[in-house]
């Protein structure tokens, strides 16, 4: 399988466009140590042909110019994609508004747990105007239950996924939704049947759930969320009120934060994503970037990519 991160950064990107944050300035200033990254998305591959993109964000455009293989070939005629289907993680803004760029025709699946899907026909209603544009079904990818991944034709890619649940993280946007939280926030298990290979992605985690140190095991990558370096990082830089695991995403540093569990992991590859514009590790130069590095572990970059 190779999977390939197609952005690095947490929504807003890197820099975002009305944040003076240290790292928003140093990367619009063009400093070699803060480079510009798109918004969170990875894509994975059983062959190399064709390609599921695990979740789609407003970069996508600039992250396909950026991946040729996503083009597909010239050879299958003037219009068509190497995108064979996408896979939601959750329902919020930067990973699915990509969704309605991508509205010029073709056709491939996304598969998401039913929840994600309701609130994207719902809520924000991706699904329905998406409809008016291209054919994009609708499959469901029900928690704990491993599927293969098939194009619009039904054709496998040879990669099996299973989605499993996190913590339970409404987007803001839901506010009103009454019931059950099942399925808000999940982590995938893609497994190649081909090769073997296992990759764990997380970009939404709260806390380290034993349904997640389950799914690790035996894995060859880990993609996991690196939104924030502490837990006041934003309430210290007078952005928000809130901590990071109120917005629904561990801290990396220091006692109880991710690095301590990653760091330790038995996993070949493993690396950061969804990672804020204000998380010190951006900044390739500093202390945080290393102490990351130190134990082993990835600060993500777009265009990164592994086989495995
Ligand atoms: C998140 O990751 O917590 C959300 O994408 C936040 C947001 O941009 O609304
Ligand atoms: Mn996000
Ligand atoms: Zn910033």
């Amino acid at each position: 399988m190779r999977i390939r991160i197609l952005g690095a950064a947490a929504g807003g990107g890197l820099p975002q466009w009305n944040c003076r944050c240290p790292n928003c300035l140093a990367a619009r200033a063009g400093s070699p140590d803060v480079p510009p990254l798109t918004q969170s998305s990875l894509a994975v591959s059983g062959e190399g042909a064709s390609w599921f993109l695990l979740n789609v964000s407003p970069d996508i455009r600039k992250q396909i110019q950026d991946s040729p293989a996503l083009s597909g070939d010239v050879a299958d005629g003037v219009r068509g994609t190497g995108i064979a289907g996408c896979v939601m993680t959750d329902a919020e803004i930067d990973h699915t508004t990509g969704l309605l760029l991508l509205r010029e025709g073709c056709t491939f699946p996304i598969y998401a747990p039913a929840l994600i899907r309701d609130w994207l026909h719902e809520y924000y209603p991706i699904g329905p105007i998406l409809s008016h544009f291209a054919e994009r079904p609708w499959r469901e990818l029900a928690l704990d239950a491993e599927i293969e991944l098939c194009d619009a034709e039904g054709r496998g890619s040879g990669l099996f996924i299973r989605a499993f649940d996190l913590d339970p993280h409404p987007p803001r946007f839901t506010a009103g939704h009454e019931g059950s939280l099942e399925g808000s926030v999940v982590g995938l298990e893609i497994r190649d049947a081909a090769t073997g290979g296992k990759m764990v992605y997380a970009p939404g985690v709260e806390k380290i759930a034993p349904a997640l140190e389950r799914a690790t095991e035996g894995a060859d990558a880990i993609y996991l969320d690196g939104t924030f370096w502490t837990e006041r990082e934003l309430i210290d830089l007078g952005l928000s009120e809130q901590t990071a695991t109120e917005i629904g995403h561990m801290w990396v540093a220091g006692e109880g934060g991710s690095l301590e569990w990653i760091g330790g992991l038995d996993v070949r590859h493993r690396t950061y994503v969804h990672i804020n514009n204000t998380n010190p590790m951006l900044n390739r130069a500093g202390a945080e970037c290393a102490e990351v590095e130190a134990r082993g572990v990835s600060v993500g970059r777009d265009g990164d990519e592994i086989e495995i």
